[in-house]
């Protein structure tokens, strides 16, 4: 093949190229576009390189140059039509037709939807604190009082209690006639008491099931869904997270606690943030605080904390004596309303695509 008829070739196939680029505006007409111009049986550049093969030894290497060229060129075609495509699909649905990811295109991520700012938070938690040597630890959002309550030094009369400000859940004893439990239970020396459940209404209780399954020392976070059966507002929702933070050893102090949490803090939120304990009380700690932090020109509550009350260790079998640990827990919505200015916790669990969408990470 004369050298002529190989440089028009070429010029003849670019100039398709750049032709076929216009109409490319989909994933179809990407895939139609790199399988006419690169695809490994008939593309245009395999053709052009059985035509190479023609040429007349001494112009080979010019003609080999060419089709380097060329095929350099389309390739970075190939790219722009990637491109272009990825804006034209980028917050569409992709069609439930086509294919999801397609693994041969370079570079294309399809956006195939985005995580909810609650579980980029809980992530984004895990992380700091795992940095800070916390491990991650789960528990039941199903619990039993002994956990959510009784071991937490919650007594029977605390208004915590109170059925109308839990989920309770029904159970064999509450639906059962009461002959049927005591026929059931006959034989159990306890007298056949079943356990009342509830939707747990603090992550405190991984304390309780920490403590009583793991060595000392430990230091475990615990992020997770909490209930509690309040009206929907604008800061209240009958659902919502928090993370609940422990620390046992030998000889922990209040003031390690407050370090945690303003490192924490300041990792999360931005270098400027201070942390201020307010006196408070809860059944589980002594001394307790309120935890505000200082952001954005105002302190906002997050959440509490305070050092292991001793009937706490009693209850889970360690000696107060020996052992002495501080606790928080704070709100995950919160923290994560704030970080991404978001002011209605309802619109968390709208489920509203176009809300969600905003926090593409
Ligand atoms: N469980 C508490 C609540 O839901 C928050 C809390 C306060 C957790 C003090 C703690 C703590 O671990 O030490 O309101």
């Amino acid at each position: 093949m004369a050298i002529d008829s190989f440089d028009s070739a070429v010029d003849g196939l670019l100039a398709d190229a750049q032709a076929s680029l216009q109409s490319v505006d989909s994933l179809e007409t990407l895939e139609a576009f790199r399988i006419q111009f690169t695809g490994a049986k008939n593309g245009a550049l395999k053709s052009l390189q059985k035509l190479l093969g023609a040429v007349p030894p001494e112009h080979k290497p010019a003609a080999g140059k060419r089709f380097n060229q060329a095929r350099e060129t389309i390739e970075q075609l190939l790219t722009e039509a990637t491109e272009k495509v990825s804006k034209v699909s980028s917050g569409k649905p992709i069609s439930s037709t086509g294919p999801l990811v397609d693994p041969t295109l370079p570079g294309l991520r399809p956006r195939i939807g985005v995580l909810h700012p609650i579980t980029q938070t809980l992530e984004h938690l895990k992380e700091i604190m795992g940095r800070l040597g916390f491990n991650v630890t789960e528990g039941p959002e199903i619990e039993d009082e002994w956990h959510n309550f009784v071991a937490l030094n919650i007594p029977e009369d605390h208004p915590a209690r109170d059925p109308l400000d839990n989920f309770y859940l029904a159970t064999a004893k509450t639906i059962l006639p009461k002959s049927s439990t005591e026929t059931q239970s006959s034989g159990n020396s306890s007298g056949g008491d079943i356990a009342a459940r509830l939707l747990r209404s603090q992550t405190s209780t991984v304390q309780i099931r920490v403590m009583e399954s793991t060595p000392l020392p430990l230091r475990i976070i615990s992020l997770g869904r909490v209930y509690r059966p309040d009206a929907p507002d604008a800061t209240h929702f009958p659902m919502f997270h928090q993370m609940e933070g422990l620390w046992v050893d030998k000889n922990v102090t209040m003031a390690q606690l407050k370090s945690v949490l303003r490192l924490f803090a300041t990792s999360y939120l931005g270098g400027d943030v201070n942390v201020r304990f307010r006196p408070s009380f809860f059944p589980f700690t002594e001394p307790s605080v309120e935890v505000d932090y200082w952001w954005n020109g105002q302190w906002i509550e997050f959440g509490g904390a305070g050092m292991i009350d001793p009937n706490v260790f009693t209850a889970v079998g360690i000696d107060p004596e020996q052992w002495s640990g501080f606790a928080f827990g704070l709100g995950v919505e919160r923290l994560c309303m704030r970080r991404f200015g978001i002011t209605d916790i309802r619109d968390l669990y709208r489920s509203d695509v176009r809300f969600l969408r905003q926090f593409a990470s």
